[in-house]
């Protein structure tokens, strides 16, 4: 089912009776979602996910805009009518029910003349229970389970009813690392094999990256990029998304240009011909960085930890947003990790110029240049 959010805005009066006003919790968000996908919706906390996903499922409606399931207008249709699975961070099963119970509950509670007959209702239930894999725990209850089995539960209670949509808020925030990790890889095979419509919402840039064939980032109530994982992360359209995907996050440095090329403190670090004068700030991920003799770029060598495939070099720079800067390379770089110092140039792939005040990305033709001058492979 595709899923179109037409310019929606969802304001909340302030409870802050001081101040007044209105909270803006979700900004003209546009967007397609295709049928059959899934989309990672991703930002900090407060931007506005959980909002925009329960002005999907009906728990809120939109100040302004409208939103259509397929060519349908759902915009004032109500949760039930829907036909939306929902998943929250808290599982909220019910304790008392085993899980059979427990995931038949959405059927047994439609209205009399919807309802299956109880034997259709008890195949649906384990069927769901199969999909999710726990179709040997249906006598349990919920406190007899771990917390990655709690949650399956959960997501077979939200398939039952064959939803058109499957939401999912944070759903893994409450498993430890390892239960985490298994979980989202199960949540993307039910996915594919349903092929229902999936809007997954998360903090974590890993899991969302890992998961979606589409991730859409918030900033503030704002869509400030979507796209393939892989291209937000190799062409970021702005410093915010930029910064919030990558772990070791970019490096960020403060820079200026000056008649057509770029500078970090002294170093002359690009050729940037069409880029004006002024400050800006130059970007540069974690395996960005090439340790060379004549590299641009002096910095106090800080650590070298070599973690096997690859080398974490950390050096320090005073133009460093952060003052250390954190590189990855490969464990076959060759460089001398006793010196004081080492000398880096950039990667043009990997390197990123924004502008200073608003941070946009500045699309440039940019040339990194080694020490002497000359322009860098
Ligand atoms: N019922 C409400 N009344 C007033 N303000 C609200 C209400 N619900 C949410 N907000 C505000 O709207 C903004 C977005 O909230 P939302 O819960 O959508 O964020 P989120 O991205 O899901 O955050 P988190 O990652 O912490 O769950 C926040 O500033 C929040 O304080
Ligand atoms: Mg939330």
């Amino acid at each position: 089912m595709k899923i179109v959010l037409e310019h929606i805005t969802k304001r909340y009066p302030n409870r802050d009776k001081k101040r007044g006003g209105e909270v803006v919790a979700v900004d003209d968000f546009h967007l397609t979602i295709p049928d059959g996908k899934l989309i990672g919706l991703l930002g900090p906390s407060g931007c506005g996910k959980s909002t925009t996903l329960n002005m999907i499922c009906g728990l809120e409606s939109p100040t302004e805009g409208h939103i259509y399931f397929g060519e349908e207008d759902v915009t004032d249709l109500s949760p039930e009518l829907r036909g939306v699975g929902m998943v929250f961070q808290s599982y909220a099963l019910y304790p008392h029910m085993t899980v059979r119970q427990n995931i038949m509950f959405p059927l047994e509670n439609r209205k009399k003349d919807e309802r299956l007959p109880k034997e259709e209702m008890l195949r649906k239930a384990e069927e769901a229970a199969r999909l999710v894999q726990i179709e040997n725990l249906l006598d349990r209850k919920p406190s007899e389970m771990s917390g990655g089995q709690q949650q399956r539960v959960a997501i077979a209670r939200a398939l039952v009813k064959e939803p058109r949509v499957l939401l999912l808020d944070e759903p893994l925030s409450n498993l430890d690392a390892r239960l985490r990790l298994s979980t989202r890889e199960e949540i993307r095979r039910i996915q594919r094999e349903t092929g229902i419509t999936t809007v997954f919402v998360t903090h974590d840039q890993e899991e969302a990256m890992s998961i979606s064939d589409e991730i859409v980032v918030m900033e503030a109530g704002i869509i400030r990029q979507k796209g393939h994982p892989q291209d937000i992360y190799d062409e970021p359209a702005n410093l915010f998304v930029a910064k919030f995907l990558g772990t070791p996050p970019i490096n960020v440095f403060e820079a200026r240009a000056e008649a057509g090329r770029v500078y970090i403190g002294d170093a002359c670090v690009m050729r940037a011909p069409d880029v004006a004068d002024g400050p800006l700030t130059v970007g540069v991920r974690p395996e960005g960085f090439v340790p060379c003799a004549d590299g641009p770029l002096a910095c106090e060598l800080v650590a070298v930890e070599r973690m096997g495939r690859d080398t974490s070099i950390v050096a320090r720079h005073r133009a460093h947003e952060r003052g250390q800067i954190r590189t990855i390379v490969g464990s076959d770089v060759r460089f001398d990790a006793t010196a004081d110092e080492v000398r880096f140039s950039f990667k043009p792939a990997k390197t990123h110029l924004f502008d200073a005040a608003t941070g946009e990305r500045i699309h440039a033709d940019a040339t990194p240049v080694t020490g002497n001058g000359a322009a860098h492979a």
